[in-house]
């Protein structure tokens, strides 16, 4: 199946533009940064699965025959159809609270080491049947982010587009909340049962901001970009997907001068980002540190999933 010891690493991610919207089929930019997940993957003689993902806290061994597909690196495994034990070792850039994707780039990640000749194309499938069996509900954007890298214009069920997207003056801010995703997808998808055409006029006021944001991004129009990810910001707002400290962080990234601001990802927590001239950089990270938000070391536009050895 693979050498007996494989390390993979695939990147984290961060949603620039068109979350909630891309879960209903409209396109999301989205882009993978330089904080990764590592597996270890060692073949076994024993028909187990042992995981070892101290980040997470999970020290497990379980038959081969008794694989969960609620675990996200089991059901990996499961979906692999794997036929000889693995000894699985995770080891992360990041705490998974950040909202960077762990989980997806653990399936990734573990999936190019159980078969490192696999194309992306089926690296994708295979990753996005992983998550959407164990969480119910996503877009796979994240896999796709954890899959090809770059940054990554996204419609679920279309081959991404890459955008040129070099030096592109992102600032993450956490809020010290993590954000459980599933139920805030799930929480919006009573909304839009609730108030469809409502709803669906935002999701496509989102889509038509994403088509606007890939040319700016592409173009490097940072300024502009940073316009687009405020009226974007706007709309997820109106769906109730933000939190008060969230707003004190994005209105304090804009009072210090940022271009623009916006949640990032599902809402309830997580990260904002923002879109920072270079003169601006200091007092904006500063007023996102004051209003209580932790700076984050990201850069944007990172290598997708890697054999590392
Ligand atoms: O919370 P995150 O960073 O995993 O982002 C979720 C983005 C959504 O569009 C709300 C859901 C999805 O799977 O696309």
């Amino acid at each position: 199946m693979f050498r007996n010891t494989v390390t993979t690493s695939a990147p984290g991610k961060l949603l620039l533009f068109g979350e909630h919207a891309v879960v209903y089929g409209r396109p999301c930019i989205v882009t993978a940064i330089n904080q990764r997940l590592y597996v270890t993957a060692e073949l076994l003689d024993e028909p187990v699965v042992r995981i070892d993902a101290p980040d997470i806290n999970i020290h497990s061994e379980t038959p081969l025959s008794d694989l969960s597909s609620q675990q996200f690196l089991e059901c990996a495994v499961l979906n692999m159809k794997a036929t000889h034990g693995v000894h699985i070792t995770t080891k992360s850039d990041f705490l998974s609270t950040y909202g960077f994707g762990s989980s997806s780039a653990s399936v990734v990640a573990l999936l190019k080491a159980l078969s490192h000749k696999i194309n992306n194309n089926d690296l994708f499938s295979l990753a996005y049947k992983t998550i959407l069996e164990v969480q119910g509900v996503g877009s796979g954007f994240d896999a796709a982010a954890a899959v090809y890298g770059g940054t990554l214009v996204y419609t679920k069920n279309t081959p991404p587009v890459e955008l040129k997207a070099s030096g592109m003056p992102l600032i993450v801010g956490y809020s010290g909340v993590k954000a459980d995703t599933a139920t805030i997808v799930k929480d919006v998808a009573i909304k839009k049962e609730k108030e469809p055409e409502k709803i669906g006029r935002i999701f496509d006021g989102i889509a038509e901001y994403v088509k606007q944001a890939s040319e700016t991004v592409s173009q490097g129009d940072w300024k502009r970009a940073g316009r687009i990810m405020d009226f974007n910001h706007e709309y997820l707002r109106d769906l109730g997907v933000s939190t008060h400290k969230l707003e004190d962080m994005i209105s304090a990234a804009k009072k210090a001068g940022a271009w623009g601001a916006k949640l990032s990802g599902a809402g309830g927590g997580d990260c904002m980002i923002a879109l920072v001239a270079d003169d601006k950089r200091k007092a904006v990270t500063d007023a996102i540190a004051e209003a209580g938000g932790q700076i984050m070391d990201v850069e944007p536009n990172a290598e997708g999933v890697r054999i590392e050895k």
